[in-house]
């Protein structure tokens, strides 16, 4: 598919889905294409390590707490992955979308549906940590209202936005990433999930 064509229509017979455990194989292929650099992205960290704790959180993937969502194409090959892992009510998201795939709107679909899946499970607020330099992650999160303020470093920052009160019908909230609307700093500890075990090296 070329760059720029929306990633899923009823012709092409893409879509998000939740991750089962029956996923595994699929999303390991996943992991081996994805490119160097995008992986280091996604996991601030190199080597094999991270790739093996993210399939492992396969297993894990059901509740309120953990979700893992796949963007897969109509041969069933996996296209891109999404994950929150959410403690006390706050989420904290990852996202990766294979390189042929990029720029097409997967990774905003992977993000919205991570949103209303977090909205759904009672999720208070949603956040990432990205790196400063990863300006097509950063489109992203813009896109979906996050706000954006700086990291532990100048490498890092942390977009985060509320969930429900901005979701609910009605509701007179100010929208999400005006500075006014940013929730108080989530005191962002990488170790506290499984996301960002290694954040910088
Ligand atoms: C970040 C990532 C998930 C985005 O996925 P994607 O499918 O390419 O995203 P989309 O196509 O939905 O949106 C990309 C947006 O960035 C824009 N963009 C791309 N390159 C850009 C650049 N250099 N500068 C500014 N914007 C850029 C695109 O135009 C698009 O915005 P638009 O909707 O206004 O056209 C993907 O690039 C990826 O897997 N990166 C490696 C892993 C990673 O960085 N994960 C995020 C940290 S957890």
């Amino acid at each position: 598919m070329s760059a720029r064509q929306p990633w899923a229509t009823a012709e092409t017979g893409l879509c998000v889905r939740r991750a089962i455990s029956a996923d595994r194989a699929a999303l390991a292929d996943f992991l081996a294409a994805m490119d160097k650099d995008g992986l280091y992205e996604r996991h601030f960290a190199h080597g094999d390590a991270p790739n093996a704790a993210l399939l492992g959180r396969l297993a894990n993937a059901e509740g309120r707490n953990r979700v893992v969502l796949l963007g897969v194409g109509a041969d069933a090959t996996v296209i891109g992955h999404a994950e929150y892992v959410a403690e006390a009510g706050a989420a904290e998201f990852a996202l990766m979308v294979a390189p042929a795939w990029r720029d097409c709107g997967l990774g905003k679909a992977l993000l919205a549906a991570l949103l209303a899946a977090a909205t759904a499970a009672g999720q208070r607020e949603m956040h990432g940590l990205i790196q400063s330099t990863n300006t097509r992650a950063l489109m992203v999160a813009r896109k979906h209202g996050f706000g954006i303020r700086s990291g532990e470093d100048r490498r890092t920052v942390i977009v985060s936005r509320p969930l429900a009160p901005w979701l609910a019908a009605g509701s007179s909230e100010s929208e999400p990433g005006t500075t006014s609307d940013m929730l108080d700093p989530v005191h962002h500890d990488p170790d506290r999930t499984a996301l960002h075990p290694c954040p910088v090296p």
